[in-house]
């Protein structure tokens, strides 16, 4: 195939990114940027961020952008030693492909992956299948390849356009919660009946209980916050539902506790409930927003860090990327149902409509029933 550039391509673009700061995240700015799609080397795309979207996970990037790599994934425009102060976070969305000089992607086609909070994306796509390519830009070879996997999604067999929003909200969340509930099942749940979710109210803990109920015999406790007791009643996938301060009231009974918010105080009040009957404890987000590690001198199970990425490769391997694919869509496609009536699309578009949906994702101020999908396109 000949390379392919748009009409838009032969001029420049003007873009915007989405910048924070790394020390603060309340401060932010948006920083233009003026696109050459002529400069596109052989091989590269540009991409055209369409929508994508904003929960809880996105801020937990930012929270941990030099502890994980997180920043390293889209260094922003004009980066140098001052501006290293800044980084874009990254999100979960769509995108158009606007000009290309790759010899199998052709202009228009559609993809979905991994993005800043940007208008734009230059891509080297390397390894490339009907359904996904790799993104090969040498800034993201050491990062993990679950994020640089993009899917075509003309040859997604799940994807369909009514769901586009719910893909972008969750089925980046739902991977984890898939990936959680086979780490699960393959330790026998290390003997336990009961799992205990802390932020029951979150997308990825909502995955999760919805795919525990799978196992015959598996109790399903929901831990919440007061206000957001009733929306995770409401889930219908949780056996119990508890608010924090009613831990110290349940029956206690061998358990393993599948940690979301990532606070101290209620890690501390379920290790010290359950203690020796707490069997085993998978530290996986911190919605709650607290920079603290898996506490030390605990009783019950040591709390160990759960990072779905590496489990994506373990099982790609186990199962062959096929086998993981066949297994997440079949799972993906029977809780898709579950989504319409549980999560409202909020759509925000322009740059007041992001910044003010990144302020309230910040503050802990939306609702568990919300799903914001964005674009930086008025
Ligand atoms: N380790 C991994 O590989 C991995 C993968 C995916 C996600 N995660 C993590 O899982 C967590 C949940 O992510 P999500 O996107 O599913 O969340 P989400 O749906 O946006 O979760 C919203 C819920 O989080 C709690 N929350 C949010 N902001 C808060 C704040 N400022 N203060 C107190 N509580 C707040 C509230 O729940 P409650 O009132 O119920 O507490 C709220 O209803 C994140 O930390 C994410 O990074 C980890």
């Amino acid at each position: 195939m000949s390379q392919i550039l748009t009409a838009t391509a032969k001029s420049d673009l003007a873009g915007v990114q989405f910048q924070v700061q790394k020390a603060d995240l309340n401060k932010t700015r948006f920083v233009d940027a003026v696109l050459h799609a002529d400069d596109l080397q052989p091989d590269q795309i540009l991409v055209k961020i369409d929508s994508f979207a904003l929960t809880a996970n996105n801020i937990t990037y930012a929270q941990l952008g030099d502890v994980m790599s997180y920043w390293g994934f889209f260094p922003p425009n004009g980066q140098n030693g001052e501006d290293d102060a800044w980084g874009i976070i990254p999100v979960w969305g769509f995108a158009d492909v606007i000009a290309s000089r790759h010899p199998a992607i052709a202009v228009d086609e559609r993809i979905f992956g991994y993005f800043p909070m940007a208008t734009h994306l230059v891509m080297t796509p390397g390894k490339l299948t009907d359904s996904n390519f790799i993104e090969a830009a040498p800034h993201r070879a050491k990062l993990p390849p679950a994020y640089n996997s993009y899917l075509r999604i003309t040859a997604d067999p799940t994807f369909s356009e009514d769901f586009e929003a719910y893909q972008s909200l969750l089925r980046p969340l739902f991977i984890t919660s898939f990936l959680i509930d086979d780490f699960l099942s393959d330790e026998k749940f290390f003997g336990a009946q009961t799992v205990i979710l802390s932020s029951a109210s979150s997308k990825t803990a909502f995955g999760l209980a919805h795919l525990l109920h799978r196992h015959k015999g598996a109790t399903v406790v929901g831990l919440t916050s007061g206000s957001n007791r009733a929306f995770v009643e409401g889930l219908g996938c949780y056996d119990r539902v508890v608010t924090y301060d009613e831990i110290g009231q349940q029956p206690v009974e061998d358990a393993v506790y599948v940690d979301f918010a990532g606070s101290a105080e209620v890690r501390r009040a379920v290790h010290e409930h359950y203690g020796d009957h707490l069997k085993y404890s998978c530290a996986v987000g911190m919605s709650h927003r607290e920079m603290n590690p898996p506490g030390k001198g605990l009783p019950g199970a040591k709390p160990i860090f759960f990072f779905a990425p590496d489990r994506m490769v373990k099982r790609s391997k186990d199962w062959g990327r096929g086998g993981m694919e066949t297994r997440l869509n079949a799972a993906w496609t029977e809780f898709v149902p579950a989504l319409q009536g549980s999560i409202t699309v909020v759509r925000g578009t322009g740059r007041s409509a992001v910044e003010a949906a990144y302020r309230s994702m910040l503050a802990g101020s939306v609702k568990p029933d919300e799903g914001h999908v964005l674009s930086l396109w008025d």
